[in-house]
């Protein structure tokens, strides 16, 4: 029976770190759900839209990875499209007490689903959505960081060159 995983986030940016780890989990799972999470109470820079449409782009050459948004519970989202794995991303120490944390949660709310970790590239391993936009907002150099066609968008929400 094939393995499906979903790798779930807010992608609000995505950055090279978050396709580090798809990339990883294409090579390990069947099929690669990639979900973004629409959720009404952030303030995101972009829009699902833009988010998803980002997304696509850097994983156009995964043919086992597609890309959804989903609102409600992670684990009732992974049951509905029959993931029986979430991957989450671990960078550094700081990370593991939150993603512990919603693993054990996901675990306690569905016995369905298992919660694997993985480690990006150590070159990414200091790499956040919140530190691109932020650097891009005050016009600091963000190449290598993102994708392209992100870099590009960002540059223009901030006006950039
Ligand atoms: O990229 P992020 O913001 O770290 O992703 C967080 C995400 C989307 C994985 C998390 O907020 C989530 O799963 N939200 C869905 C609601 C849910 O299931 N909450 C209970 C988690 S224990």
């Amino acid at each position: 029976m094939e393995t499906r995983a979903v790798y779930p986030g807010s992608f609000d940016p995505v950055t090279n770190g978050h396709i580090d780890l798809i990339q990883r989990s294409s090579a390990l799972f069947d099929k690669v759900i990639v979900a973004i999470l629409r959720n009404a109470e952030k303030t995101p820079l972009f829009s699902i839209e833009e988010r998803t449409e980002m997304l696509e782009e850097a994983i156009r050459d995964l043919k086992n990875v597609s890309v959804v948004s989903f609102a409600g519970l992670l684990v009732d989202f992974a049951e509905q499209i029959g993931a029986s794995v979430i991957v989450r991303g671990i960078r550094a120490i700081s990370d593991y007490e939150f993603e512990l944390q919603m693993a054990l949660m996901n675990r306690r709310l569905s016995s369905k689903v298992e919660t694997v970790f993985m480690l990006p590239a150590e070159s990414y391993s200091y790499l956040s959505s919140r530190l691109v936009k932020e650097i891009a907002q005050h016009g600091g150099v963000i190449r290598g960081l993102v994708p392209m066609e992100v870099e590009k968008r960002l540059n223009s929400k901030f006006r950039n060159k």
